[in-house]
């Protein structure tokens, strides 16, 4: 028997709504399975924890998820606390203290859903956004003076390392160059922004020269959103800096049916630290408590899960019961069907029972 401890923090809105649904999964993968098994410990963390505690996550927060193989993660954000404290104070320590440099986000048109592009269906829309995670325009770095006078300043500081760019190019080409295509989409800015975007460029072109079967392209980042609409076929894996790669993929979720499917990996690629899965989307106060949450970008993300901890069997098993069970139209209200979060996880289970 092999077993993975999965650290589950389902923290916010219809976090925990959506982690209830995946461990409902993760348990019915296991029992199918037989010889493995996925060991989730719950820990409360998020906005009620701050409300009680004055901070998002202990102190020692990391140093309790450290010896977790993986962590699966919720949303965070409440109505009555600001959204800097909230994703300063959980996910982003996480993804900076296990310097979970690669955000990894794949997209695809699911069956049964309809994208808002005419003419595009299932095949025509199949990216994987690569999201530079750890530094970049989310480094932290900046300040502000003078608060409240009227000469107050504000700076945020882009910050790019040759070690950050490389290393995410790195990992983008390699994942460009798995994929059948085996073709790359460098997004940058560097007609506007002269130093740190140039530099980007710069190293883009010397990591290429080790990956001489990928066919890569740089795209100007406005440009990029006009393609993806109007071309989404030319494109398949994409690396992007933080903040581009942050608005790319909510348009590429978008492009593709909904937020609610949209799932992401951040990954540290050396496995000296946990890396942590999560849906794309926020905590949703909108349709928190009404049981109508998309639970499948959590599903799809603990697909991504099961791929890092080398089950893929399991991993594939599950979207195959993802395809199904869209496919079968057992859909929630975002994508247009009609059906809870409850039943949906509920057809995953027999999807997966039912699978050989
Ligand atoms: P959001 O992703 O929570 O919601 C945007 C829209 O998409 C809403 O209409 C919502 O109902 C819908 N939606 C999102 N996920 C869905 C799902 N699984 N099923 C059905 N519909 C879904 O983004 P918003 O409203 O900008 O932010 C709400 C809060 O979430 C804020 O506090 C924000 O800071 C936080 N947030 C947290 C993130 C994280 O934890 N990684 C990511 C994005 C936002
Ligand atoms: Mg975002």
């Amino acid at each position: 028997m092999r077993t993975h401890n999965i650290a589950a923090i389902p923290a916010d809105g219809i976090g925990p709504e959506v982690i209830e649904a995946g461990a409902g999964v993760l348990a019915a993968l296991a029992r199918r399975n037989g010889n493995v098994d996925y060991k989730l410990t719950f820990f409360d963390w998020g906005s009620d924890y701050y409300k009680k505690h004055g901070v998002m996550m202990p102190a020692d927060g990391l140093e309790q998820l450290k010896p977790f193989d993986a962590i699966y993660f919720g949303a965070v954000g409440a109505p009555d606390v600001p959204d800097h404290i909230t994703l300063w104070g959980l996910r982003l320590p996480i993804c900076q203290g296990f310097d979970q440099y690669a955000n990894v986000r794949p997209t695809k048109i699911l069956p049964g859903i309809t994208s808002p592009l005419r003419n595009v269906g299932v095949g025509d829309l199949d990216w994987v956004i690569v999201r530079e995670n750890s530094e970049g325009e989310y480094s932290g770095h900046g300040g502000r003076a003078h608060r409240g006078l009227p000469e107050e300043v504000g700076t945020e500081v882009a910050i790019f390392t040759r070690v950050g760019v490389t290393r995410i190019m790195r990992y983008a080409f390699r994942l460009a160059q798995s994929r059948p295509r085996k073709l790359l989409t460098v997004v940058t800015k560097s007609n506007a922004q002269r130093f740190g975007m140039v530099m980007w460029d710069e190293i883009a072109s010397e990591v290429a020269q080790e990956f001489p079967d990928v066919t890569w392209d740089k795209m100007l980042v406005d440009a990029m959103t006009v393609r993806m609409t109007l071309n989404p076929q030319s494109i398949d894996t994409i690396v992007a800096t933080n903040l581009h790669a942050d608005i790319l993929s909510d348009l590429a979720g978008a492009l593709a049916g909904s937020l609610g499917v949209a799932p992401t990996a951040n990954i540290d690629p050396e496995r000296r630290f946990p890396s942590m899965f999560e849906p794309i989307h926020g905590s949703a106060f909108d349709i928190t408590g009404k049981g109508i949450a998309n639970p499948v970008a959590t599903f799809w993300t603990a697909a991504q899960m099961l791929d890092h901890l080398g089950e893929h069997e399991c991993s594939q098993r599950l979207m195959a019961a993802v395809d199904r069970v869209c496919e079968a139209g057992i859909m929630t209200p975002d994508v247009g069907g009609t059906a809870t979060t409850k039943e949906v996880t509920e057809a995953m289970i027999q999807a997966i029972y039912g699978s050989n």
